[in-house]
């Protein structure tokens, strides 16, 4: 158990590790961020960084000695980095979270493993398995690579049989899956907590919207059935359970029909902080940052409740521009994260917005 005055090593230097070094500071621990070279935000709020690659080992050595536990803000550490780390000081979530959640082909069967539903998929390693997949399972469909996919990229549609080879050279040849195209009615994640004791604390489901494949609103409460909200929970606590997991982890889920027909599958495991999840900064008892560094700093999960109703929305690319009149808006919580460049797709910062609900 981490003692105030102890110190967080994070892998990552952008906005969730930023988040999640500002949410040590009021529990008294200190962050230490280790990221490469680059536009690295976190470190701002950060007492100690390190700017090196994840393969310089005698960096990573320095700063194993430098902390107490390690966790990392994106699940593409490499296999290596996080090993290496793990035989020094703890690593959470552990190095086999990372390798479940890294690989869309190994996450979405150790999903199938534990019970749960999740769209249908075909493994493709050539463009002849991918003619294959695609008369197995029709269009449209989604072709996306196994690996290093984020916000929508590595990821080709598949309208017709006519792009399946453009759509193989759009993602580059890589090893990949086929998935069939849900036509669902609604995308819900939950946002979760396992303790080093073992005890799971969910955030409500949250509703979410996407624009060009990239997380653009959070709603709270989302428009499901209690049935369905309860079923996503227990799936996110039999995920977190079989990953004997420690620290937040987020699953999305596609939410098919409505009301008494509601169904859900599960689309991904995220091993870490999630953007669905920032509305809890302003809008619950305990901020996914906060709870994710009470996990795994050994300590007891704190209370989930949600304070009203919820609207987060992202500010990616130019929308940052609008600050101005979001930071002149009463009781609108702002929150930028001091990135120097706003390209097109970047995620600059969100806004949230809490509405006590007795007044709605
Ligand atoms: N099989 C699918 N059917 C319909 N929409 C999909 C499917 N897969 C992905 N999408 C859409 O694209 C978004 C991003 O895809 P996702 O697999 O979550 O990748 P990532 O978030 O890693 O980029 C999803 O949230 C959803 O809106
Ligand atoms: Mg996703």
């Amino acid at each position: 158990m981490l003692k105030p005055g102890d110190t967080i090593g994070i892998l990552g230097g952008g906005q969730l590790a930023r988040m999640i070094a500002m949410a040590a500071a009021p529990l008294g621990l200190k962050a230490h961020v280790f990221a490469p070279k680059g536009d690295n935000p976190a470190f701002e709020v950060s007492g100690h960084f390190t700017e090196a690659n994840y393969d310089d080992f005698p960096a990573l050595s320095a700063f194993s000695e430098a902390v107490s536990v390690i966790t990392y803000e994106f699940e593409n550490v490499p296999a290596e980095t996080a090993a290496f780390l793990d035989s020094r000081k703890p690593v959470l979530p552990n190095p086999k979270a990372l390798e479940t959640t890294q690989d869309r082909l190994v996450e979405k069967t150790f999903i199938r493993s534990l019970g749960l539903s999740c769209p249908d998929f075909i493994a493709v390693n050539s463009l002849e398995d991918l003619k294959a997949a695609v008369s197995s399972l029709g269009t449209p469909s989604i072709l996306k690579t196994r690996r290093f996919g984020y916000d929508g990229k590595g990821q080709a549609r598949i309208a017709d049989e006519a792009s399946i080879s453009s759509a193989w050279d759009d993602i580059g040849h890589a090893p990949a899956i086929l998935e069939a195209y849900v036509p669902f009615s609604r995308e819900i994640s939950v946002v979760a907590a396992r303790s080093q004791s073992g005890d799971v604390k969910a955030f409500e489901p949250c509703e979410n919207e996407h624009r060009h494949h990239i997380l653009s609103r959070t709603l709270l409460p989302a428009a499901i059935t209690p049935r369905t909200g309860w079923a996503a929970i227990e799936a996110a606590e039999r995920i977190g359970a079989a990953l004997a997991y420690v620290g937040v982890f987020a699953v999305e889920f596609f939410v098919v029909g409505s009301g008494d027909d509601e169904t859900l599958l599960v689309n991904e495991i995220a091993p870490r902080v999630h953007n669905s999840g920032h509305w809890t900064i302003d809008g619950a008892e305990t901020s996914q940052f906060e709870q994710h560094v009470r996990a795994i700093a050994g300590w007891p999960l704190g209370s989930t409740k949600r304070r009203g109703k919820i609207e987060m929305i992202n500010l990616i690319g130019d929308d940052v521009e609008n600050w101005p009149d979001l930071v002149a808006e009463p009781g609108l919580k702002l929150h930028l994260y001091g990135k120097r460049e706003a390209r097109p797709g970047r995620k600059m910062g969100h806004a949230t917005r809490v509405t006590p609900e007795k007044d709605t």
